[in-house]
């Protein structure tokens, strides 16, 4: 079958806006409405104007326009691609650790479940973080979920000393800095590149973090010619096709890592096949709670209205 003659055909028949992750294959991406990173992507689902959203990335960016568009079908192409970082938060410890920190506003990363999102005053991205912790008066003591690497990383860019969730994802926290050194050697100028995500001691070695978006626009606009990219590597079709002169190197990951390589395990279950198959069917689509739903809401909204 050509699922890409197909998947048109259904985007036309049934009104439907398809938004992909940069983290998606380029085959997916090719074939995507929109392509962005995730306050994009939220603020796409917010605004459409489409029928059916059919959401090419992880469940939590599902859920997150479900909540955002509650009467249109929203569906994802395998329901079981969920995420590390959001499962490293389980709604009833996270509530118990917010007990065991009263008066503190919490600020969470999109990366978690519609449970958590209930329980937080703000949502952030990696685009949008720091913005949104300098928003909270000086004085306000703030917990930050469930990311401890980008929690970190932002307690360094803004000065605030935030109580940070003991969570991380698998793919961010698998680089590994002696290969990324012994890379630099093999490539003398090159520049090294990484997502807040990846841990302090890479982190540290990055010569740019950014997300995302962040990571694209600065090597789109940057006069080195080769990089070394340490977060998912479906972004190098982008980061590729906006800048086809440059060599993009992907960062080595630990020999003993947990996935095979630096793809995220989840955001690779999605297959053009899925793709075509949960727009025929509308199906797996994300329903949700209304209650929970509605306290969702009011956390992803205050970063909407931030941005
Ligand atoms: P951004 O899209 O905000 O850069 O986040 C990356 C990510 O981990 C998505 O799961
Ligand atoms: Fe989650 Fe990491 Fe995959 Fe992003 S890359 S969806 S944070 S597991």
């Amino acid at each position: 079958m050509n699922y890409a003659k197909e998947i048109n055909r259904l985007k036309k028949e049934k009104n439907a806006v398809i938004l992909a992750h940069y983290y998606q294959t380029g085959d997916i991406q090719d074939i995507a409405d929109y392509v962005g990173d995730s306050l994009q992507l939220s603020q796409q689902a917010a605004a459409t104007n489409a029928d059916m959203i059919v959401f090419a990335g992880v469940h939590f960016m599902a859920e997150t326009a479900k909540i955002l568009s509650p009467d249109k079908t929203v569906v994802l192409p395998d329901l079981e691609a969920g995420c590390s970082l959001a499962d490293s938060c389980p709604p009833a410890s996270f509530a118990k650790f917010k007990e065991e920190h009263p008066n503190h506003v919490v600020i969470s990363y999109i990366n978690c479940s519609a449970e958590i999102k209930a329980l937080s005053d703000y949502i952030c991205t990696s685009s949008n973080a720091i913005k949104i912790v300098n928003s909270v008066p000086k004085d306000t003591p703030i917990i930050f979920a469930p990311d401890k690497n980008l929690g970190r990383y932002l307690i360094q860019e803004t000065g605030r000393d935030m109580v940070l969730w003991d969570g991380a994802c698998l793919v961010h926290e698998s680089f590994s800095i002696d290969k990324i050194l012994a890379l630099y050697k093999q490539y003398p100028g090159a520049h090294f590149v990484a997502h807040p995500e990846a841990e302090e001691h890479i982190l540290k070695i990055a010569e740019f973090v950014g997300s995302t978006t962040g990571l694209l626009n600065y090597v789109k606009n940057s006069t080195a010619k080769t990089f070394i990219v340490a977060t998912e590597s479906g972004i190098l079709h982008k980061m590729q096709h906006d800048s086809p002169d440059k060599t993009l190197i992907a960062a080595p990951m630990l020999e003993d890592s947990t996935c095979a390589c630096n793809e995220c395990p989840y955001m690779k279950m999605n297959t053009m096949e899925k793709l075509y198959l949960c727009m025929k069917s509308e199906s797996p689509a994300i329903e949700i709670n209304e209650e929970l739903r509605v306290k969702a809401l009011g956390s992803i909204n205050q970063m909407l209205a931030l941005s």
